[in-house]
């Protein structure tokens, strides 16, 4: 280690053949081997493979080689860095510009057991309610009533699956926090009910900023300096900066008392039946863009004091922390608001742990190939960096997306944990059904077949609540002994037995496809082929590459439009030929009963015995209650057998 005024450094020894995952939010493929990846959070925007900083900040990484891989969290707050080998081949360095060398070294051997100590340490993600793994549609904005009342309909009329829509800023007057336009948004409680009907839930954004505004009775501005909520710099003075309000003022979210305060101001929104709160603009995003007067770049002085008076400390220190502490205010808040109800909620910045109040979208991508193939290692690494729900912007934010690009981003987007279509301001729509009659039909196909994977993907978030578990996986998760997964970065693994192999260019329709050691099934076709080798897989516009290990078990559902609230009413086992075994967790999907055991757990099991594929079922647990069912059990390949369920034991025999 080594030092000098203002930082403290480590080095370490990168050996042969090692790699490295994780680093939270991060652009480019999955192994950052030779790279410089700093932790400072900024509004990233426009940001490609070559983007250092982005919108969070985790400072935490993955070494993995042949034998055994091992994790490192760098405990800081302050700016810091790990250079990989970048400037010294063989040397990692890690730097913080604090006073301190605090890391914690987790070893695994692989790379499951490190996630879950490392989300023991800086925690893990509560279930969301369920109907925020349904599909949601974003756009910058949405602007009235009207807009927000025909798109509804357009979702119900053409029978395509939707369960959010979020209001991007506009619905806001003026851009100030916490209130409505009286023009563009007269009743948004009758629109929030009327949706709410319809199946829809509402999220609206929230921005840090502030309207400055004195004297113009704007209650949030006057009550925030009265209370001296906002932050002051250094000399005593409030600090300002320029957003989408024009001249604001930011909170001090280290506070407890502002962030008690600040939950509290949701009541504005979840009092119109507000169901989960985007929160943006958090790192806080004041210096990136030209804002307001003149143009302005004003950062946030490094000197300005935040925190509570007993543990002050300077922007310095705190400002990787302002998006995390944010969205921890929001989300304690809407827990007391929205008293029994799970809510959602979504932001663009964090720091390690912000899966404990949050989900997080990658920020501004565009609509590009480029970055659709690159969404999926940006979201598997925050997977490894323990951040399981999850999503980047279905068809690209910034841009216009041609037909095809959009048909294979929603085949792509069906597999991020948060699945959400969002597109900017001046850009070309991007709703599923403006690209006409063949892209939408791509749409409705893979966002049907989203909500009839809703069971297994539910199960997921389970296992990411109480292990930390990613959702979306690289294969060298799963695979960490296997070298030809280490740069795998175009296939994943939605839990444990399905996998994609997306297309992510224009104009190709046929793709290489490894298959790691094993039995794998080709989902479509029932083709069966054993690994390890590669393939060439044919793919259509209509198809998108999707394989299930031998002996994987996923939980079918039947096409709903909305998330609906009973117990599931019947269920199809798709089981493939092999041995595995796999648990499936239910609860009624929006309450806080789960915490005290009102949830139920069902393990399937699956082997073959002198030749015959069994099908063993335990005895459901738990004080969830469901009524008697139908199941399907079918081995696929092989045949299908229905009993209703009554969660009792049971033994299957097939072929
Ligand atoms: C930021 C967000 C984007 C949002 C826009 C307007 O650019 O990242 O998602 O639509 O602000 O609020």
């Amino acid at each position: 280690m080594g030092w000098r005024t203002g930082a403290t450094a480590g080095w370490k020894r990168i050996e042969a053949d090692e790699h490295f995952y994780g680093f939270g939010e991060r652009t480019g493929f999955l192994d950052k081997l030779s790279e410089v990846k700093t932790n400072w959070t900024i509004d990233a925007l426009d940001y490609n493979s070559l983007s250092d900083e982005m919108y969070q900040a985790i400072a935490f990484y993955i070494a993995l080689n042949p034998d055994r891989a091992y994790g490192i969290f760098f405990n800081t707050t302050f700016w810091s860095q790990f250079d990989i080998g970048a400037e010294q081949p063989g040397v990692l360095r890690m730097e913080t510009r604090g006073p301190e060398l605090d890391y914690y070294i987790i070893y695994g051997p692989e790379p499951a057991q490190i996630i879950a100590t490392y989300t023991q340490l800086t925690g893990r993600m509560p279930i969301p309610p369920k109907w925020a793994l349904g599909y949601h549609q974003c756009r910058w904005s949405y602007e009235s009533e009207d807009v927000v009342r025909e798109l509804a309909k357009e979702f119900r009329d053409r029978a395509i699956p939707c369960d959010v829509i979020h209001l991007d800023i506009d619905y806001m007057r003026g851009y100030r926090v916490f209130t409505w336009s009286p023009k563009r948004f007269p009743d948004p409680a009758k629109l929030i009910a009327d949706l709410k009907a319809a199946g829809f839930k509402v999220v609206t954004i929230v921005d840090p900023g502030v309207k400055y505004e004195p004297e113009a009775d704007y209650e949030i501005f006057d009550r925030g300096v009265e209370n001296d909520y906002f932050v002051r710099t250094a000399e005593g003075k409030l600090f300002h900066g320029y957003v989408w309000p024009d001249k604001a003022v930011f909170p001090d979210f280290l506070r407890p008392e502002v962030r008690q305060w600040w939950g509290e101001l949701h009541k504005t929104l979840t009092d119109m039946g507000i169901a989960g709160i985007w929160n943006d603009m958090n790192e806080p995003a004041i210096a990136e863009r030209p804002f307001g007067d003149g143009g302005e770049h004003i950062s946030f002085p490094l000197n300005a004091p935040q925190g509570p008076e007993s543990d002050r400390a300077t922007h310095a220190q705190t400002h990787n922390l302002y998006g995390l502490m944010m969205a921890k205010a929001c989300a304690e808040g809407l827990q007391k608001l929205r008293s029994g109800y799970r809510s959602f909620v979504l932001t663009r910045s964090g720091f390690a742990g912000v899966q404990r109040y949050s989900s997080v979208w990658m920020g501004d991508n565009q609509s590009q190939w480029e970055h659709l193939e690159m969404s999926l290692p940006m979201l598997c690494n925050m997977g490894l960096s323990g951040v399981a729900f999850v999503g980047c912007d279905i068809g690209g934010f910034a841009g216009n997306a041609t037909a095809e690009l959009f048909a294979r981003w929603m085949q792509v987007g069906m597999l991020y944990p948060l699945m959400r279509g969002h597109s900017a301001m001046s850009t070309a729509q991007h709703e599923p059904w403006v690209f006409g009659d063949r892209t939408e039909k791509i749409c409705r196909e893979y966002i049907n077949l989203r909500y009839q994977l809703l069971p297994y993907i539910y199960t997921l978030f389970w296992e990411a609540a109480t292990a930390g578990t990613p959702i979306l996986r690289p294969l060298l998760y799963h695979f960490p002994r296997d070298r030809a997964t280490y740069h795998l970065y175009d296939q994943v693994l939605l839990g444990p037995s399905l996998m994609a192999a997306p297309v992510y260019r224009p104009g190709v329709e046929h793709r290489a496809v490894y298959l790691p050691e094993g039995t794998w099934y080709d989902w479509w076709t029932g083709e069966c082929y054993q690994g390890p080798m590669h393939i060439l897989a044919h793919a259509p516009l209509e198809r998108m590459p999707l394989y299930v290990r031998g002996g994987g078990i996923i939980a079918i559902a039947p096409v709903k439009q909305f998330v609906s609230e009973e117990p599931l009413e019947s269920l199809k086992m798709r089981i493939w030929p092999g041995s595995g075994e796999w648990t499936l967790y239910e609860d009624d999907g929006h309450s806080f009963e789960h915490e005290k055991g009102v949830s139920a757990t069902t393990n399937y099991k699956v082997y073959v015995e002198e030749e015959k594929i069994i099908v063993e079922i335990a005895a459901r647990e738990g004080q969830f209650s469901i009524s008697e069912r139908e199941v399907i059990v079918e081995v696929v390949g092989v045949g299908e057998q229905r009993f209703t369920d009554d969660g009792t034991v049971r033994r299957l025999t097939f072929g």
